[in-house]
């Protein structure tokens, strides 16, 4: 596939997991690529790779997406190259795991920030550029998004949010060209279980998760069909459907038990 100028993607978490995979989707078809994330030498081994794949051009920019100042100085320096976004995805979030009452705070409000402020943030940022370029806007949420989660409080909130948002400026949007995605994976192998320190989670112990690439590649195709919420996986999607029709302390209940440190259950 050759390069195609006008098309450029913004991918943040690109130096792992489905942010990894998602730049792979997007280069096969011809996007150039921003790559924002902390981890400049990882995203520079993926644009070096991409480069000689797909011959399409990378831009690696180190961005701690964890303060609005961040995410503005992405955008501004994004504009200092004179780059105009047809896409947009925002992938950067991590989760955090255990207790709330024992918990500490300051991670879960730099959580919320990325998790959720950023994405905010990069959405209105961009949106002009999107809305000129008939541009995609994808958003990773979670399976998370559908129902609270006891271990994991503040993190499925945050997804609550994404969905949420998505979903709201999706309507707003309509008639600009302009598409909406919300991704809501549920557990995926990438680097997150291990950065929430949730490996001895009863949701993930044991259990054979999706690659990265296979949710990437789904949630590509469902932004590139400009499907609004994308729950990728047979069990995922009745499991985000049926909460609706089951009482939520019910739901709860069941996330609890489902998601409870494995050491703890009897
Ligand atoms: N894996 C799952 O089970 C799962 C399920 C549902 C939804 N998700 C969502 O999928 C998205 C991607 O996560 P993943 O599973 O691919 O996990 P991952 O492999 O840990 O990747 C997370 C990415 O976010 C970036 N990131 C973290 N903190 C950052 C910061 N302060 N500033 C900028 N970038 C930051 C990381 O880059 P640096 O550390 O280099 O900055 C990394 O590229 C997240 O939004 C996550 O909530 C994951």
């Amino acid at each position: 596939m050759t390069s195609n100028p006008t098309k450029t993607a913004l991918i943040t978490g690109a130096s792992s997991g489905i942010g990894k995979a998602l730049a792979s989707e997007f280069a096969k078809d011809g996007y150039n690529l921003v790559l924002a994330a902390r981890g400049v030498a990882k995203m520079q081994a993926l644009a070096d790779d991409i480069q000689r794949r797909y011959k399409v051009t990378v831009t690696v920019m180190g961005a701690d997406l964890e303060t609005h100042e961040g995410a503005a100085r992405l955008h501004a320096d994004i504009k200092a190259q004179g780059i105009t976004l047809s896409a947009l995805a925002n992938n950067a979030g991590y989760g955090t795991f255990g207790e709330f009452s024992t918990s500490a705070l300051m991670p879960e409000l730099a959580m919320m920030q990325l998790n959720m402020n950023t994405v905010v943030s990069l959405s209105k940022l961009f949106l002009p550029d999107l809305i000129a370029t008939k541009g995609k806007l994808l958003n990773t949420a979670s399976t998370a998004a559908f129902q609270p989660g006891p271990y994991m409080a503040v993190y499925y909130a945050t997804k609550a949010f994404v969905l949420s948002f998505s979903e709201a400026i999706a309507a707003e949007l309509e008639g600009t060209g302009v598409t909406v995605t919300a991704l809501c994976p549920g557990p995926t192998a990438s680097g997150f279980q291990d950065k929430a320190d949730m490996l001895d989670s009863a949701l993930v112990k044991g259990k054979k998760l999706p690659t990265s690439e296979e949710v990437a590649a789904a949630g590509y195709r469902a932004m590139q069909r400009g499907q609004r919420v994308y729950v990728p996986g047979t069990m995922n999607w009745v499991m985000a459907q049926s909460v609706r029709f089951t009482p939520r302390n019910i739901v709860t209940m069941m996330v609890k038990m489902m998601s409870r440190p494995v050491q703890a259950a009897h």
